[in-house]
């Protein structure tokens, strides 16, 4: 049986079994895709035993991504990008290749949500400096939209990011203003119970407000948000849709229904 991981911390409450399992029953492959909960001391002893005893693939989530990327022996150009990587693929002789599919999945999930060719010419706003935003920036220019303005609790870390990147297309500004299409939350403000807020005008001119956290209910954020935008999503179907990528990267050629497997999942949050 082929067998998958994510090592994290926390890791109790990941949905990555649950989805991994429905791409194995649609595809008619039986395999096992456990959580380890690992800490950063013992994160590359035990990436190293997966895969030193078979392992096939193995995810990373917080607060590992950094960590991951600066382990591999190969890293691809779009973990480069994102200075982090949640994916590892086996390469054999002890070699791994660190990808990063988190900006594909939200990609996958904006087209799903607006329709194939609906980025292009967007422009995003985007709340947040840290890893998670980071690691969208690149997918979401690949994909056609014009401009991504960053703002961040703390200003210098947005500047440090855009002067990163060293293009146009990013911006930082110290407010958000009323002139965005879509409007990404990639901060952990909702893990910690806080509520961002932006101001009415801001949600009311964007097409679609998306927040990368998912859960049961609404966050507070997409709840302020429904009140004056015409469309509001949570990460559920980023989530689905980086470990689609993933899956690919182990399973070559795997063709998979993400809508169907969204589905489910969201029937069992
Ligand atoms: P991640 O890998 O999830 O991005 P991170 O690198 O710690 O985690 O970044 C967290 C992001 O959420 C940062 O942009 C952080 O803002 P600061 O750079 O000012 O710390 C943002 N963030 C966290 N809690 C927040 C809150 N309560 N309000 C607004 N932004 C918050």
């Amino acid at each position: 049986m082929m067998q998958f991981i994510v090592f994290g911390n926390p890791i109790e409450h990941s949905l990555s079994p649950l989805i991994h399992a429905d791409f194995g029953r649609q595809i008619g492959v039986n395999l096992q895709y456990s959580r380890s909960l690992t800490s950063s001391a013992q994160f590359n002893r035990a990436v190293a035993e997966f895969f030193r005893t078979g392992g096939g693939g193995a995810n990373v989530t917080v607060p590992f991504k950094q960590h991951a990327y600066a382990q591999v022996t190969h890293v691809s150009a779009r973990a480069e990008r994102a200075g982090a990587v949640n994916t590892l693929v086996p390469l054999g002789a002890g070699q791994l290749l660190g990808d990063n599919t988190d900006g594909l999945g939200l990609v996958w999930d904006l087209q799903r949500l607006l329709g194939a060719s609906q980025l292009t010419g967007k422009r995003v706003l985007l709340l947040g400096a840290g890893g998670a935003a980071r690691g969208v920036i690149q997918p979401l220019l690949d994909a056609g939209v014009t401009t991504i303005t960053v703002i961040n609790r703390s200003p210098e870390r947005a500047q440090q990011l855009v002067q990163l990147w060293q293009s146009p297309q990013l911006v930082w500004a110290p407010a958000a203003t009323p002139e965005y299409d879509l409007i990404v939350n990639a901060t952990s403000a909702s893990l910690s119970g806080d509520k961002l807020v932006l101001g009415a005008d801001v949600l009311d001119a964007a097409e679609l407000v998306y927040d990368m956290m998912y859960g049961a209910k609404p966050s507070p954020f997409l709840e302020q948000a429904g009140q004056y935008t015409q469309m509001t999503a949570d990460g559920l179907g980023m989530l689905v849709g980086q470990a689609g990528f993933a899956f690919k990267l182990w399973l070559d050629g795997a063709e998979l229904n993400l809508n169907e497997t969204l589905e489910r999942l969201r029937a069992e949050l």
